[in-house]
């Protein structure tokens, strides 16, 4: 399905983009246009979203930011041979992975730079706008599928903490929010892209548990800025089992008494969760849905194990100890294996579908009905998947009566 030549192009610029997760979403965008592969797994080519006014996905363009300069067609062969993407498919869509490899820019902060947090969102934000004027862009979105950050301390995990910074506009004030504040720390990397992706006008998304537009110093920048967003941490796998199961505990009125999850798995985002602070945002997540569709938080914990050798390949673990009628002890156990960049790469070519058309619509603010998508969603929101699958429903009518009209 080639895109019709009044059809506008939109830009995806992925924060990570030489990561597993991005190459496999550029790849994934590509081997669908060409007709190679059934679009499985997004849930915006299903009926729900028919006559949405979605772009079509040969209408996006690919770009991003990265630290290392490894080539896309070379990252992409390095996943077939991990087994993420099929084999002969990065030689049948070479020219899409050279055209996104010449779009992506370094990143930063990169080991020994020197540069201010204000100079970085500088540099960012000419690189997304450039990215949008060389290509002919009706609009871009960014989405951040960078490496997981440590969480910051002070950052509270939901809302928004108190700021007395937070007065700054998207104009000129925006300066002082990335500034490290007298006595403070900088803003983290993921939340230096985000302030440069609304300093670019674009939509963001956050598909990982890094801070992102989540730091109080960005909240006035974010409510300001007119632009939509969505958030955080994409929920493909143990979480989202969690989020179906947790609420079948409470409707059939059992008793969970313990629920503990044990996480196998290698590649990048294995190795960044080696380090406990970077896997503390995460394992919150996995635990508030829990509390959120319980009631209350159970007894256990969740882990992440890094084992190199299985690559991309997660295993989860779920015990989940329970009382039923009259006391009875009893236990399920679940085991999901499953391929990460596989799972998340529809997920991030729905959520830039979405967001594009949100912004073309003039909808602005968190987009809380895509909690669907996420371990931690932005808003007040359900927590349970079919109430959360319900609300997504109602986001996609709600865009069908929308005129089409472009900001
Ligand atoms: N795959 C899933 O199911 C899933 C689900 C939820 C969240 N995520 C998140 O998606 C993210 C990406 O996962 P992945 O498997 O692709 O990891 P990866 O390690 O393969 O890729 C991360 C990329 O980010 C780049 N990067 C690191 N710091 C950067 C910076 N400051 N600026 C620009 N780029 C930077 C790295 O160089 C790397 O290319 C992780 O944060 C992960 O937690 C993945």
């Amino acid at each position: 399905m080639p895109a019709s030549l009044s059809e506008p192009r939109v830009g995806v610029w992925l924060i990570g983009a030489r990561g597993s997760v991005a190459t496999t979403v550029i790849a994934g965008c590509a081997a669908v246009t060409a007709g190679l592969h059934a679009p499985t797994g997004m849930v915006t080519e299903t009926d729900l979203f028919a006559d949405c006014g979605l772009p079509a996905l040969p209408s996006l363009v690919f770009g991003g930011h990265d630290t290392v300069d490894c080539p896309l067609p070379k990252r992409a062969e390095a996943l077939v041979a991990g087994g993420v993407l099929p084999h002969g498919l990065p030689s049948a869509i070479t020219a899409e992975l050279e055209a996104a490899d010449r779009e992506i820019r370094p990143g930063g902060p990169a080991p020994g730079d020197t540069r201010e947090p204000t100079e970085l969102v500088d540099a960012f934000t000419t690189d997304i706008r450039d990215f949008a004027r060389r290509c002919g862009l009706a609009r871009a979105v960014v989405v951040n599928v960078a490496s997981t950050e440590p969480t910051p301390v002070g950052i509270a995990s939901r809302e928004h903490a108190p700021t007395e910074t937070a007065s700054l506009e998207c104009g000129h004030g925006w300066a002082a929010s990335v500034a490290p504040a007298r006595g403070g720390t900088a803003l983290p990397p993921s939340s230096l892209y985000a302030a440069a992706a609304l300093r670019a006008g674009c939509p963001y998304v956050n598909f990982t548990p890094s801070t992102g537009l989540h730091h109080p110093a960005l909240a006035s920048l974010a409510e300001s800025s007119g632009l939509p967003y969505a958030g955080r941490d994409g929920k493909t796998g143990q979480t989202l089992l969690r989020s179906v199961l947790g609420p079948m505990f409470a409707q059939r009125a059992l008793a969970v008494r313990a629920w503990s999850g044990t996480n196998l798995l290698g590649g990048g985002d294995g190795a960044a969760l080696a380090d406990p602070a970077a896997a503390a945002a995460k394992n919150a997540g996995k635990e508030r849905v829990l509390a959120d569709t319980l009631g209350t938080a159970p007894e256990g914990e969740t882990h992440i194990d890094d084992v190199p050798v299985l690559g991309d390949w997660k295993t989860a673990w779920d015990h989940i100890a329970f009382d039923g009628f009259l006391g009875t002890r009893m236990i399920l156990q679940t085991t999901w294996q499953g391929c990460d960049s596989a799972l998340a790469a529809p997920l991030i070519l729905d959520l830039a579908r979405l967001t594009a058309r949100a912004h073309e619509a003039g909808l602005t603010g968190p987009l809380t009905e895509l909690g669907f998508y996420f371990k931690d969603p932005v808003g007040e929101g359900p927590a349970a998947l079919g109430e959360q699958y319900e609300a997504l429903a109602g986001f996609a009518a709600r865009l069908r009566g929308l005129s089409r009209e472009v900001r």
